[in-house]
């Protein structure tokens, strides 16, 4: 029985890689021209390093020179490298798992023996894990008996144990044996090796945050997550056990004692809908204001090989906002550096407030021992100002600062972080008036955080439900059309120089033309671009090339470029977060995009940039972070770091995308405030810092009305409010659907009336090679989609695509 398994397993992950219908032979794949850019391997070491996190160690790390390292547990030669899906993807070159990153390090010795037992039996216990959506979460362990356990601590000075998790797209972390939980194998093999081992250290290789509450009940000297680190893992690992790198990596997510004490638990994962009632107290903010006992490791916690003291030398204040100038001293015997974070404790007031929200970070270069270096903190005046979605503080829809006292605190976690300084705001006041926008149908409870004598509560408050005629929105802002002049011989290249205007060209299109500007090339693999990619899009017709519209290719993703070719596989998003150092993730995307010019990707299908709102989403790894600032700033990296190389971005998914499953059906709902603080909060900063030139919006639901056909989030405040002027895609395929506001509307006509410019890929899930023939079909009709409208999205996909290295080439 388990023959035919593993036969029909065998088949099924050499032919399937996307969507079960998409047929890759691996072994193509494998001719791939493997050079990698110089410099490239030494900058993902260092990256995959600086993100760990070191949780504990009670002095047994760094491990001595020359100690005799005994690894136990497959991942030490499955590693997961990443996660799995379009955020993982990726054709890599190589890849350095932990036995050879030992092998590889000078300073530690292997214990062969042990490893060679690993080797084989891994080799015959083959892995098979490239079923679409059917991803492992874990791999069973070889089993491994006291008597070897003893042998190899006879052999050796200290263990390591390796306990791997992976998730990828459409398939959700369980709670369960082998997802957040340990396996009891695992669980076994810690307490054999704790028993014989007086020092032992773990590894978790992990993509999102699991249960830890077992650290303490074994014997365990040290642990670090090492998260998924690309193909340098298993160098960057030994850096840190052997002392060459001091972690520096800090946790971007609270770790709870145990999963039912996050505020998401109990509303996440149901098949259609999920009320967001924990409102904007995600993660710490829910944490540090209800129930600080409840945190394992607090967010922003992370240890070194040595100590600092942070401590405030000025502060200055303008009308914008403040500046904090931070000393930071290395007080240890070793050098490193430090991330210094700044929080803000804003009043209750009548909106409610968390305890602490991260408003500045930094980290510091290497500090040596007894040395100081000077960082700069700032914080804006608009970030200490709330979303007031009900009108409570007598300024609706805006961003308010309550009066009142406003509390910075400064250190090393949001827990330990000190007070260094209090602003007092004399009287409420607007910092921004918005409209309602993109609010829930009905009105639900969520919490809020208020003052009470003797302590603060968890109380509950009505969202305000959607107020606003949509309809009439639509129709007030409808775009003027530019009249038909037919074909008059412009190309894209005269507007580039300045001869015309991007009017004049959009006029000479016919409708055919706009229509395939909207949607990309019919499936994915196009043949319009390179060998593997996602989509291709703008030039995607005869008439267009000729016009100077090029096809512009679209490849994943967040983990390196995914093509037939191969690419560098980079760490995984939570890790770059994790370093919080958003130099280094530019610096790590800059070489992504130099490799985007020599393989033909012109956009990276990244960053991915979601909220970790609940530690079971399986796509967690490729995001960053509970807290949107720390997302907005990191996301705001990478795209400096594609685009400062020419190439192009596309932040995604744009909104709410949450959770895996059910992800093409599900609905978020979410009151506007936590929308806007937290949900959009990321993508906000992001756009208005790094300008992305594309962005990506998500599979699901918000609030009732799929993002792609939302007008409010893909016009309103993507455009209006932020003042995005670049081209807006779809995820890949959308749902066909009416548009309530205008019966005669639905599929893409509704899309493009909300300007989500551009359908990927053009064609049907089911292979169809052609137009579903709704977004014509009502042109100019009463109540149709109108050739202003048209017009409108393929002026931003031509803005675009006019920078882009296509056009460039
Ligand atoms: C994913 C996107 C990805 C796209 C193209 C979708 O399934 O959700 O993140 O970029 O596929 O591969």
């Amino acid at each position: 029985m388990s023959g035919i398994k593993d036969t029909a397993l065998k088949i099924a992950g050499k032919i399937y890689t996307k969507f079960g219908g998409v047929v890759q032979e691996k072994t193509e794949r494998d001719k791939a021209d493997k050079t990698v850019m110089p410099g490239v391997p030494a900058l993902l070491r260092r990256a995959a390093a600086e993100g760990a996190v070191l949780l504990k160690n009670d002095g047994v790390l760094p491990l001595g020179e020359g100690s005799v390292v005994s690894l136990f547990g497959r991942v030490q030669f499955n590693w997961f490298y990443t996660g799995y899906g379009s955020g993982g993807d990726v054709n890599r070159p190589y890849q350095v798992n932990l036995i050879d990153g030992v092998r590889n390090c000078a300073s530690l010795e292997l214990n062969e023996e042990l490893a060679g037992i690993y080797e084989k039996w891994c080799e015959k216990n083959v892995i098979y894990d490239s079923v679409w959506g059917m991803w492992p979460r874990f791999y069973p362990e070889m089993p491994v008996c006291a008597s070897d356990i003893a042998r190899a601590e006879n052999k050796s000075d200290c263990a390591v144990v390796v306990i791997g998790r992976s998730s990828g797209e459409d398939r959700e972390n369980v709670l369960e044996k082998g997802s957040y939980y340990l396996t009891d194998d695992e669980r076994a093999l810690l307490e054999r090796v704790c028993t014989y081992f007086d020092k032992t250290v773990v590894v978790l290789n992990i993509g999102s945050i699991i249960d830890l509450s077992w650290l303490d009940e074994y014997n365990i000297s040290a642990a670090l997550i090492a998260w998924q680190g690309g193909m340098e893992s298993g160098n960057a690992v030994c850096d840190i056990l052997c002392g060459k790198v001091n972690p520096c990596g800090r946790l971007t997510d609270t770790v709870a004692v145990k999963y039912e004490d996050y505020p998401s638990s109990s509303c996440f994962g149901n098949a259609d809908y999920n009320n967001y009632t924990e409102d904007i107290y995600v993660g710490y903010r829910y944490f540090e204001t209800f129930e600080k006992e409840k945190v394992l490791f607090p967010f922003g916690y992370g240890i070194g090989y040595t100590e600092f003291d942070v401590s405030p030398s000025g502060c200055a204040a303008d009308g914008d906002g403040f500046r904090f100038d931070v000393q930071v001293k290395n007080t240890g015997a070793l050098e490193g550096k430090e991330v210094v974070q700044l929080y803000a404790e804003k009043p209750r007031g009548v909106l409610g407030n968390p305890e602490r929200e991260l408003v500045s970070f930094a980290k510091t270069g290497v500090i040596a021992p007894g040395e100081s270096e000077k960082i700069s903190l700032e914080a804006s005046l608009y970030q200490l100002a709330s979303y007031d979605d009900t009108g409570k503080t007598g300024f609706p829809y805006a961003y308010v600062i309550e009066k009142g006292e406003y509390n910075f605190y400064l250190g090393e976690n949001v827990r330990s972080a000190e007070k260094i300084f209090t602003y007092y705001q004399e009287a409420d006041a607007c910092c921004e008036q918005l409209s309602q926008c993109c609010a829930p149908k009905e009105s639900f409870d969520v919490i809020t955080a208020l003052e009470s004598e003797t302590r603060k509560l968890a109380i509950k408050r009505p969202c305000a439900a959607n107020r606003t005629d949509l309809k009439s929105r639509i129709l007030e802002n409808l775009p003027k059309e530019h009249k038909l002049t037919g074909d008059k011989g412009y190309k894209l290249s005269d507007v580039k120089n300045g001869k015309i205007t991007m009017g004049e060209f959009v006029s000479q299109l016919d409708t055919d033309e706009l229509e395939a500007i909207t949607r990309g090339d019919y499936t994915m693999g196009s043949p319009l671009g390179a060998d593997g990619n996602a989509g291709v899009y703008a030039g995607v017709l005869k008439t267009l090339i000729d016009k100077g519209v090029p096809p512009v290719t679209a490849t994943d993703g967040p983990s390196g470029i995914r093509l037939k070719a191969s690419g560098m596989l980079i760490p995984i998003g939570t890790l770059l977060a994790s370093s919080f150092d958003t130099e280094l993730v530019c610096e790590v995307y800059s070489a992504v995009a130099r490799e985007m010019k020599q393989k033909g990707s012109d956009v990276l299908l990244a960053p991915g940039m979601n909220i970790h709102r609940n530690v079971l989403c399986g796509r967690n790894f490729e995001y960053y972070s509970e807290d949107p600032y720390l997302t907005g700033k990191i996301g705001a990296a990478a795209v400096r770091g594609i685009q400062s190389e020419g190439g192009s971005a596309c932040p995604k998914h744009f909104a709410c995308n949450n959770q895996e499953y059910k992800r093409t059906v599900n609905d978020s709902r979410v009151s506007e405030r936590a929308l806007r603080q937290i949900y959009l909060k990321g993508f906000e900063i992001c756009v208005k810092e790094a300008k992305p030139n594309n962005i990506m919006t998500s599979y699901n639901k918000v609030n009732g009305v799929w993002s792609y056909y939302n007008y409010d989030l893909c016009t309103s405040i993507l455009r209006g409010e932020w003042g995005y002027n670049g081209c807006v895609m779809t995820d890949w395929w959308s749902k066909g659907a009416e548009s309530p506001e205008f019966p005669k509307i639905c599929n893409q006509a509704y899309r493009v009336r909300a300007q989500a410019d551009v359908l990927m890929p053009g064609g049907s899930r089911s292979g169809k090679r052609k137009p579903d023939g709704t977004l014509l079909k009502t042109l100019g009709d009463d109540g149709g989609i109108t050739l202003g409208e048209l017009q409108r999205s393929a002026e931003n996909v031509l803005r675009f695509a006019m920078n882009s290295t296509a056009f460039k080439e």
